[in-house]
């Protein structure tokens, strides 16, 4: 595969802008190209140590129609993998209380791409695979045609359930700082008929917060 550096000299695009985003453990930017004729092109550079298996993740995910961002280029430490533009989903929750808006759109949005990758991840060539690792909701974005998309695959703990995910998902959305009511119907609306009380409580609890939070009422 070309490196970040060829793939935009051989496209004939000169990188223009660079901007790092918040990242936790590793180098992750956002950067903008342009070519002769002003078309620009946004993509993602990710420096980690273990890019190797988030490559295959993202690659096998990709070829089984799991929605993540596509690999543009990848040299030893980095990835150049497409810009999803819509913000985090932790961004998107909070957006949406502030204009009053209903989650549940996204929350039925979310748990299909949970659905697309437990119906896969068993066939993961490189390990197995039973869960979909960190759930935090800075991972998933939101995009204009009402899809859902993951990104960031480091090399972790991948052992889990369907049910184990959903239940992580709703915890995560109960740890935000959002108002309870909120949140709580959000959570509510993910879960619909897999809510199991106690599960959410082991979560919340995992997760360390609220355990009190698991009483969707
Ligand atoms: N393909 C992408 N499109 C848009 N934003 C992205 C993309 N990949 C990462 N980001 C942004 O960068 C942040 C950090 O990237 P991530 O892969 O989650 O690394 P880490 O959690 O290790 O810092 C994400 O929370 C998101 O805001
Ligand atoms: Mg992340």
């Amino acid at each position: 595969m070309q490196s970040p550096h060829d793939y935009l000299l051989y496209q004939g695009y000169e990188e223009c802008h660079n901007e790092p985003y918040p990242s936790r453990h590793n180098k992750v930017n956002m950067g903008v190209a342009l070519n002769q004729d002003c078309f620009s092109l946004e993509y993602i550079l990710k420096t980690a140590p273990d890019i190797d298996f988030e490559e295959k993740m993202l690659k096998f995910l990709f070829d089984n129609g799991v929605k993540v961002p596509k690999i543009m280029a990848k040299d030893e430490k980095t990835l150049m993998i497409e810009f999803l533009r819509g913000g985090t989903l932790s961004e998107a929750l909070r957006e949406r209380e502030k204009n009053g808006e209903d989650f549940s759109d996204i929350a039925a949005a979310l748990k299909d791409w949970l659905v697309s990758f437990h119906k896969v991840c068993g066939s993961f060539p490189d390990g197995k695979i039973t869960s979909a690792g960190d759930l935090s909701l800075t991972n998933f974005t939101f995009v204009s045609e009402g899809f859902v998309y993951r990104y960031d695959f480091e090399k972790e703990d991948y052992t889990g359930s369907f049910s184990d995910d959903l239940h992580t998902l709703a915890a995560e959305i109960l740890m935000e700082p959002c108002g309870e009511e909120y949140k709580k119907a959000a959570a509510k609306a993910l879960l619909g008929g897999d809510y199991d009380k106690e599960k959410l409580s082991g979560a919340l609890s995992r997760l360390g917060g609220e355990t009190g939070l698991a009483d969707l009422g």
